[in-house]
């Protein structure tokens, strides 16, 4: 073994307690056929899909399916290269003017990721004389897009828009140099901004804003645009960031500004220039998915009814849930991390998949059993989440 590897073994040793103290590997969990939006077989069984983010169910849409098909026929697999280097897809442009017409915004562009829109915006926008201020339970992506670029960086106390004001106020003239940033739905306890406290904030102090809405678009808003849609405070959000992997079903991610000079910031951008851009099929598929996310208020309304019936069954059998109900749907069991994963195997082997999340991920640091609801859940699969977790509930002596 090269010597390169030693700091992995503490890594390796913490896996093998992890499976000894479980009785299973949640790392190496291998989805092996995927039957539609919410089933798939894994470990040789058929499992309801509680963990996918799909949250509009549009992953087997046909005319999503046929639109990735048609385009990957047409115009290959594969862009094999850069949109800096190789030229833009007449798709991808087609994209980005859909994406500025549906936020009604002057600028708008597209990432092969939402990983890199992140990683891009952040590193990029700012600069040494810039001052970041994140919600502490930000992505991953936020806090790597910040570790690329050379802002000084502050953190917030989580959904705090006092701490934020204490902090912009330290900072004195500096304040209008600085960029906020939060998150529409936070992915882990399913929680919202209070958007509106945080845009009186920015305001009052000249700050600029950031939403990755990630996880709210298609969710929130009468048009599926997000927090900052169904908040009615568009106008005041300078960036809105966002992926094409959850709602939309495909791969890919974005920024949309209300002002038409981030056109400017794509030239800089490293993950941006310096990757390949996204596959015909890919952004076939995800254009056919905005127009169906933009029509999809009954969609929405499924995945809302989906989603508060789930958290109020759980809620009522006296689960730990996060604060506020939500299409992400987080359960904190009163049990160590062992005992948990062995605990999310239980649900496995009951034909229920939900995500297995451990610290550091989480907020809070203990582990979390994390469900997320789509609108192609029928009521049957809702009835078998509820009882897969009563059964829980029943072994852990929870009382409501
Ligand atoms: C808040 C947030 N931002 C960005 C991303 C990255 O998106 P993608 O999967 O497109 O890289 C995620 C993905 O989980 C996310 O939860």
């Amino acid at each position: 073994m090269t010597s390169l590897f030693k700091k992995f073994l503490p890594l390796e040793k913490t896996h093998a307690e992890l499976v000894a103290d479980s009785g299973v590997d949640p790392f190496h969990i291998v989805v092996e056929r995927v039957l539609s939006a919410t089933e798939a077989i894994i470990n040789g069984r058929q499992m309801i899909m509680a963990g996918t983010n799909n949250y509009l169910g549009l992953t087997f849409d046909p005319e999503c399916v046929a639109a990735a098909c048609e385009a990957a026929s047409k115009e290959g697999t594969g862009t094999t290269g850069s949109r800096m280097a190789n030229g833009s897809y007449a798709a991808h442009v087609a994209l980005e003017n859909e994406l500025a017409a549906f936020y009604q915004c002057p600028a708008a562009i597209v990432f092969s990721t939402g990983y890199i829109a992140n990683l891009a915006i952040l590193s990029t926008l700012t600069g040494p004389r810039d001052v970041i201020l994140l919600d502490a339970d930000c992505h991953a992506s936020i806090y790597d897009g910040i570790r690329l670029g050379s802002a000084e960086v502050i953190r917030f106390h989580h959904n705090n828009p006092a701490d934020l004001e204490k902090r912009l106020k330290r900072l004195g003239d500096r304040a209008t140099h600085s960029l906020v940033v939060v998150e529409g739905i936070y992915s882990m306890l399913g929680d919202r901004a209070p958007l509106r406290e945080i845009v009186d904030v920015k305001r009052r102090y000249g700050a600029s804003l950031l939403v990755d809405e990630a996880h709210s678009l298609g969710v929130l808003g009468q048009n599926g645009r997000g927090l900052a849609e169904e908040f009615g405070v568009e106008g005041d959000v300078d960036f809105i960031t966002g992926t094409f992997s959850k709602s939309l079903g495909s791969i890919g991610g974005f920024c949309v500004s209300r002002w038409p000079e981030l056109e400017n910031v794509r030239y800089a951008m490293r993950p941006y220039i310096f990757t390949a851009s996204s596959s015909p099929s890919l952004i076939a598929s995800t254009r056919k998915a905005l127009q169906l996310l933009y029509r999809g208020s009954g969609l929405r309304k499924k995945l809302w009814d989906n989603a508060t019936q789930l958290y109020q069954g759980l809620a009522a059998m006296g689960f730990n849930l996060g604060p506020e109900i939500s299409p992400v749907i987080a359960v904190r069991l009163p049990a160590s991390v062992g005992e948990t994963t062995a605990i999310w195997n239980q649900l496995l082997s009951r034909g229920i998949y939900v995500n297995l999340v451990l610290p550091p991920a989480t907020p809070g640091g203990g582990p979390l059993l994390r469900c997320s609801l789509s609108a192609a859940h029928d009521q049957g699969q809702i009835d078998a989440i509820l009882d897969a977790f009563s059964e829980i509930r029943d072994q852990l002596h929870l009382h409501a």
